[in-house]
């Protein structure tokens, strides 16, 4: 059903923002009705009809005010409940999903999936299965705003945000910038490309040449000289080893332990001091300003991929 004013609607999770919204559409319609209504029927009933009335005291009523108090709060727990549930089903990205890295800068999206195959401004999706972006940006703040995906998300500088979505309906769908950045914020934008799985290993195939970010992060780890201390299996013996880091838990020298998720590593290699393994001492310099965003999800992406906690993310989608 297309409702006029409203984005179409082509995820899995449209039908439920949506169905959020009419709710809270509705609530605010039926009490601005009633409380409206109720005003008119006052003023016209209880006017003043002789100067000299004098209305009669009124000591207040504990019933009507417990009532009155109690029913707005379970209304508003309602809409906190309610949205508090499709909040936490979109800012927990599940583990099977497909990975593209995205990094934003002035003033245009660049997308990196898994397997090489890059884009500017365009991203193509299969249909049925549950995509995650994790996302960066060279500059400064941007927002990755796909209406009819019902998603919306800032690009921080210094960290990585996620976003996922499970797109319903082959087609194409509007991507914006939700985040003034500058002189052409308003021409930020692209297209998510919804594609049928076949087509989409079609199009995968035809722009095949390019180098999996995996690899092109192994590439930088030589030749940035990160195997001398770090090799996958602890080669160097200086730092430590990176095979099946990623996804688990690391002991740091303070007792404290952190899981090794993407941000952790990009903060090790830009911030190598702030967290150190335990059993190790605080040699490895910054690379900071050596590395751009998309470099560093390079290096991410070669260092998930030595880990035995693998996503599913270079599978081939499951038959429908
Ligand atoms: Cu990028 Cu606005």
């Amino acid at each position: 059903m297309q409702i006029p004013l409203m984005p179409e609607s082509g995820s899995t999770l449209s039908g439920d923002v949506d169905a959020l919204y009419f709710y809270l559409t509705g609530v605010t319609i039926f009490f601005a009705l009633l409380i409206g209504g109720v005003i008119i029927f006052f003023v016209i009933r209880y006017r003043r009809r002789d100067p000299s009335e004098i209305p009669r005291p009124i000591e207040g009523s504990t019933k009507l005010e417990t009532l009155w108090s109690i029913i707005p709060l379970l209304i508003a727990m309602s809409f906190f409940v309610w949205g508090a549930s499709i909040y936490y089903r979109q800012y927990r990205p599940p583990k099977n999903a497909l990975e593209v890295y995205v990094v934003g800068k002035q003033w245009m999206w660049k997308f990196q999936h898994a397997t090489g195959q890059r884009e500017i401004n365009e991203l193509h999706v299969p249909v049925g299965r549950k995509v995650k972006l994790i996302m960066a940006t060279e500059d400064v703040i941007h927002d990755v705003f796909i209406p009819a995906f019902r998603i919306k998300a800032d690009v921080v500088p210094g960290k990585y945000t996620t976003l996922w979505f499970e797109a319903t309906t082959p087609g194409r769908y509007h991507f914006f910038c939700a985040e003034y950045c500058g002189m052409n914020h308003s021409g930020m934008g692209g297209w998510v490309v919804v594609m049928e799985p076949t087509e989409y290993e079609n199009w995968l195939s035809g722009n095949a040449n390019q180098m999996s970010p995996a690899a092109a992060g192994q590439q930088l780890f030589e030749s940035l000289g990160c195997a001398s201390c770090h090799g996958a299996s602890a080669e160097g013996g200086r730092g430590p080893a990176l095979s099946g880091v990623f996804g688990n838990n690391v002991t740091l020298n303070s007792g404290q332990t952190v899981r090794a998720d993407e941000a952790y590593i990009r903060e090790s290699i830009l911030n190598p001091q702030a967290k150190i393994v335990t059993g190790f001492g605080p040699i490895m310099p910054s690379f900071q300003g050596q590395v751009g965003e998309e470099q560093l999800l390079q290096v991410v992406a070669y260092i998930k991929s030595l880990s035995t906690a693998r996503t599913e993310a270079t599978k081939p989608p499951a038959k429908k």
